[in-house]
């Protein structure tokens, strides 16, 4: 069965761990220099929608050091679903590669990528969710904490695809998942009935970043305007100026919680720059798990 990357949930808690496993394996390999090609002869298309640095390094680097190789197509290349129907696309990708990578702005139609796709699809970013992303972020946790379950996460800020990837995430690990954001701003109401649903993890919704912040493991935020939000930029800015990660804020978390940011990050708007270069922050030890949780992404999903 091809197996896909679309949400975090697409795995079971025991495939995440495996994966983590083989993350832990193909970091070693790396640091000793040790070459194993996972995936000689194999590649991966790469279609971006929208702009990315680690999304698009980290892949391609990751097929580089797998003994593979990763094809970009930007903006300029394709127009998905205008030059031809994304199921013709997916259909003639499947032809020529093994595996489809995706950054698309409009969630449905990564989901019919993978749908009409006969070889595994991943997802490096819709304006829906970034499963990528908080599955690397869950990896930096493991090195951090030595364990993801029970752990409070404070996300400040936007409830956008960044923080929906979160509550996938708690979908299949018991996590404590706060999120403090403007009237307005809260995340996809049916995602979080789901995720309360499912009833593992708990989920607070708040106004009020000094509500929720005591005591987090985690203090998480993201930018305030998105990828196609920055015609936005101005009104969101004033809305979320009381929602910035300074030093105020991070006090009432505490000395023991962690900062992270997905990046890129606005400095002086989300977060200053004292706490971003402090020592919370593990922004790029984030950053650096890309690389290798999504070639152990690659490795399972071609298994
Ligand atoms: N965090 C992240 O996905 O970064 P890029 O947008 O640079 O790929
Ligand atoms: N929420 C951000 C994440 C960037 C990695 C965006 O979609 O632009």
């Amino acid at each position: 069965m091809i197996r896909n990357l679309v949400n975090i949930a697409d795995f079971s808690k025991e495939e995440i761990n495996q994966i983590y496993n083989i993350s832990s394996k193909l970091k070693n390999e790396v640091k000793n220099n040790i070459k194993h090609h996972h995936l000689q002869n194999k590649t991966l298309i790469m279609l971006f929608e929208k702009p990315s640095a680690r999304t698009r390094i980290s892949f391609e680097t990751g097929m580089f050091q797998l003994g593979g190789k990763a094809i970009f197509l930007g903006p300029n290349d394709l127009a998905l679903g205008k030059r031809e129907s994304i199921e013709d696309l997916a259909r003639v990708l499947s032809r020529y590669n093994n595996m489809i990578m995706a950054r698309v702005f409009d969630h449905d139609h990564l989901v019919k990528l993978a749908k009409f796709s006969t070889v595994p699809v991943i997802n490096g970013l819709t304006n829906y969710n970034h499963p990528c992303q908080i599955l690397s972020d869950g990896f930096t946790i493991l090195e951090k904490f030595g364990k993801i379950e029970n752990l409070t996460i404070s996300f400040i800020g936007d409830g956008n695809n960044v923080f929906h990837s979160w509550l996938y995430m708690a979908q299949r690990f018991p996590l404590k998942i706060n999120i403090a954001c403007p009237k307005g701003y809260e995340p996809n109401n049916n995602l979080v009935k789901k995720t309360r649903k499912i009833g593992i993890s708990t989920v607070n919704i708040t106004n009020d970043p000094y509500e929720i912040i005591s005591g987090s493991d985690i203090v998480y935020t993201d930018v305030w305007a998105s990828m196609g939000q920055e015609k936005e930029s101005m009104i969101r800015t004033n809305k979320f100026s009381p929602f910035q990660v300074n030093e105020k804020l991070m006090k009432e978390a505490g000395p023991n919680s962690y900062f992270f940011h997905c990046l890129p990050a606005h400095r002086g708007k989300e977060v200053t720059d004292e706490i971003i270069d402090g020592k919370q922050s593990v922004v790029f030890d984030q950053a650096e798990n890309r690389l290798h949780v999504q070639k152990a992404i690659m490795v399972y999903l071609m298994k």
